[in-house]
Formats: structure tokens, sequence, C-alpha cells
């Protein structure tokens, strides 16, 4: 139990007044992304940005990350830099901005007619001070084996060539590109029943990458529930928060059709 709620299950809840019900410092990772730009009028919700802020870092463990996915509304023709404005409070309230990383799509259908087509949207990494779990995700390097390299140069000015072996694989860079739609943010059908989920592979790669086996990871908006059930599947505690019953109903519905067989219970 964390305060009144139980741990792998999602809530219809505000996730304002949720928090309120957690004990500070209980959280290892945060992936959510936050409904975008209809500050304070999403469905007639209420989204209250700064209070959501504080309230995260109150229940972050020391060491423990923040990803936060957001994009800006062009209104027209202007940017509204809200993913700005609200990476900047996040830095003004004690966060760490560890990382502002881009969430590339790989097929967008958002064209405008006088700037180039919108391809991505922020993932900005916030830690409580230092962060305490990274695990690099890897990717192949184009040329391995054993090669003969230019050697840097002495004093002589001659190009020495030596023996080495080229490394295997290297750390991702802080772009990350997904297919996104049917088959590329997931199979499951019943998620496009929410109309902004980002691709389970997001989540999974930031939920790899931040925490180990075992840890809590919170979505306090968790819409279809993507991070929740990338989490439930990579072995990680979770929990999710969701202002909309139809969605609440949506993500745990989803959750149940993954075969019990992928994932331990912790
Ligand atoms: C961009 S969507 C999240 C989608 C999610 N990442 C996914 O992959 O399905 C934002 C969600 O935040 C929810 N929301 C808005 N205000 C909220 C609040 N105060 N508390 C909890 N959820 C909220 C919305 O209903 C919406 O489902």
């Amino acid at each position: 139990m964390l305060g009144k709620y139980e741990i792998n299950n999602i809530y219809n809840v505000d996730c304002l007044a949720g928090m309120k019900e957690l004990p500070s410092e209980c959280i290892d990772l945060v992936v959510t992304s936050p409904p975008y730009d209809n500050l304070r009028n999403y469905n007639g919700y209420s989204f209250e940005f700064e209070k959501i802020a504080q309230e995260l870092y109150r229940v972050m463990k020391k060491g423990g990350v923040v990803v936060w996915v957001v994009g800006d509304k062009i209104k027209n023709g202007d940017r509204t830099l809200t993913s700005f404005k609200q990476c900047l409070f996040f830095q003004e309230i004690g966060f760490n901005v560890h990382d502002v990383m881009i969430y590339q799509k790989k097929n967008t259908p958002f064209m405008r007619s006088n700037a180039y087509t919108n391809c991505y949207e922020f993932m900005f990494v916030f830690s409580k001070e230092k962060v305490c779990v990274f695990n690099p995700l890897k990717t192949k390097t184009a040329r391995h084996g054993i090669e003969k390299l230019v050697a840097n140069k002495k004093a002589d000015g001659i190009n020495n060539k030596v023996v080495a072996e080229l490394k295997q694989e290297k750390t991702l860079t802080n772009i990350w590109s997904y297919a996104v739609g049917l088959g590329g943010s997931t199979n499951d059908k019943i998620a496009f029943q929410h109309t902004a989920i980002f691709p389970e592979k997001l989540a999974q790669d930031h939920i790899l990458s931040w925490t180990n086996e075992g840890d809590l990871v919170f979505d306090p908006m968790s819409g279809s529930g993507t991070t929740c059930k990338m989490a439930k599947f990579n072995n990680r505690n979770y929990l999710g928060m969701e202002i909309s019953k139809e969605y609440t109903d949506l993500s745990i519905k989803r959750l149940k059709m993954m075969p019990p067989q992928l994932f331990k219970n912790y």
C-alpha cells in the first residue's frame, strides 16, 4: 500500500488530490505526458500544472526521475512554448534538468503550409538531486571488429597506424525515434480510444534506463495506460492516476489483456 492506494493499480482520480494521499519520497520514476496546452480546461477537467509539479517533487525519491513528454500547440502561427515554461518551472522548484531529450515521430500527419512539418516533442528528464539509476541503452555500431586505425600524431608528425578493436555497441543519443499509430505506438486497438497516446517503446526505453526491476513507476496522467503496461511488462511495480473514468476503465481493460506469462508478480 502507498497511503490509501494499492500499487499495481490505476485509479480514477485527479492526480493532484491523488498525490496528496501518497507519502513523500516513494516514487522511483514518472513517465507521463500532460494535456498539451489545454491548461485548466481539459474536457472540463482542471489541470493545475504548478501544483502538480510541486506534488511530484514531494513524492519523488531522492535520485528519482520524472520524464515529462510534452509538445506545444501553434495558435495563429505562434508556438505557445508551454513546454519551455513548464521546464523552467520544474527547475525553479528544485528539480535538476538532467536532460532535454527529443521524441521524434517517424510518421507524422501534421503538415503546415508555411513551416516545416513538426515531427517531435520534448522529453524533459528531471531528477530530484543526482540520478541514482542509469542503465544506458545501447545500439550496434556500424563498423566493428579488429581494424587498423590511425593513431594520434606525435611530435614527429607521422600518422602511425595501430591495430585496435572497434566497439561492438555504443550508447544511444538523446534523440529517440518511434513510429506512431497502430502497429507503431502499440498493437492494442483499444488504446486508440484515447486520442493522445505515446508509444509503448518510448515508455519502455525510459523504464529500462532509469529503473531496476521491482522499482515503482508512476504515471499521474495515465490515459490509456501505456506507462503502466510497460512497467508491468518489464517487472516493475506501477501506479496510475487518470481523471477521466472512461480512460481509466479503458486502461484497466488494456492491462488485463496482457498475457500473464509475460510478467512476474511483485
Ligand atoms: C496526453 S494524455 C496521456 C496519454 C498517455 N501517455 C497514454 O499513452 O495513453 C493526458 C491525460 O491526462 C489526463 N488528465 C488531465 N488532467 C488530469 C488530472 N488533473 N489528473 C489526472 N489525469 C489528468 C487526461 O484525461 C488525459 O488522459
